[in-house]
């Protein structure tokens, strides 16, 4: 679970031991010390076993029953959403996203950054930081993510350029249009929009007289889901991944950039 990228470099006081693992999602303080006490935690090579020693957080790599972490003030990781699994702490009728997660990370609160169906396979990022959520999700921020769809009928010119020119959505006060949408084959179709509405592109592409069969998110920005990160599986992101996800700082090159 170590990773040695942007999650673990911020600077944090130092803290009892008990406290660090409470904080890293490893159960109550009650638990923590027990855990700690019981010698299930190594530290370099050592057990360490008294929950009141004092350690600086950062850089700090542990071992609890067997698995390696880093110590990080906030969790931003990436999944491959498989089909049938839902966005959802609470899912009604298929399992959770968040079943697919270790326990700690699940412990710590982290939070889906926009929400696939559970029928939509592909790019979805996780974090416990409220404002990397908000800041990835806000209207506001524009984010494109772009969809690889597969279409029921073939794809019609005409329903392409429905699509860039904009579709009107029930319930929608105003239309809403493909940042792109490029046909790759005959029913498969790169999508790229920049909302995060209620069955978005299912309904854009329903508005053309078409039908989704399959949905899969392949990018978020400029972040494209990982070839080798089979469906399933998370990573932690890395330093350049999390700060090209990040709003460019008023007057950098990337805010010009727009
Ligand atoms: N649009 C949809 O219709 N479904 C998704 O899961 C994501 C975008």
């Amino acid at each position: 679970m170590a990773g040695g990228d942007a999650r673990c470099m911020l600077k944090s006081p130092p803290m009892i031991f008990e406290r660090l693992l409470h904080s890293q999602g490893f159960g109550t303080r009650r638990q923590c010390r027990a855990l700690i006490e019981g010698g299930a935690v190594t530290v370099g090579d050592q057990v360490l076993d008294d929950p009141d020693a004092e350690m600086a957080p950062e850089g700090l790599s542990f071992i609890v029953d067997g698995v390696r972490w880093e110590y990080c003030e906030h969790v931003y990781l990436m999944l491959h959403k498989p089909a049938g699994f839902e966005c959802s702490r609470d899912p009604q009728h298929h399992a959770s996203v968040f079943s697919l997660l270790p326990r700690p990370l699940v412990e710590r609160n982290v939070q889906c950054v926009g929400r696939l169906d559970q029928d939509t396979t592909g790019l979805l990022l996780l974090s416990d930081d409220g404002a990397f959520v908000h800041q990835n999700t806000s209207p506001k921020r524009k984010v494109p993510k772009r969809y690889r769809v597969t279409t029921a009928r073939p794809l019609e010119e005409g329903q392409l350029d429905a699509l860039r020119a904009g579709v009107m959505l029930r319930d929608e006060a105003q239309p809403l249009a493909a940042l792109a949408a490029v046909r790759e084959s005959t029913t498969t179709l790169l999508l790229t929009i920049q909302e995060g509405k209620y069955h978005q592109v299912k309904r854009m592409v329903a508005a053309t007289g078409n039908h989704v069969e399959a949905l899969h998110r392949e990018a978020i920005g400029a972040l494209t889901l990982p070839a080798a990160l089979g469906p399933g599986a998370w990573r932690w992101l890395g330093d350049a991944e999390l700060a090209a996800l990040r709003p460019p700082a008023p007057g950098s090159d990337r805010a010009l950039a727009g």
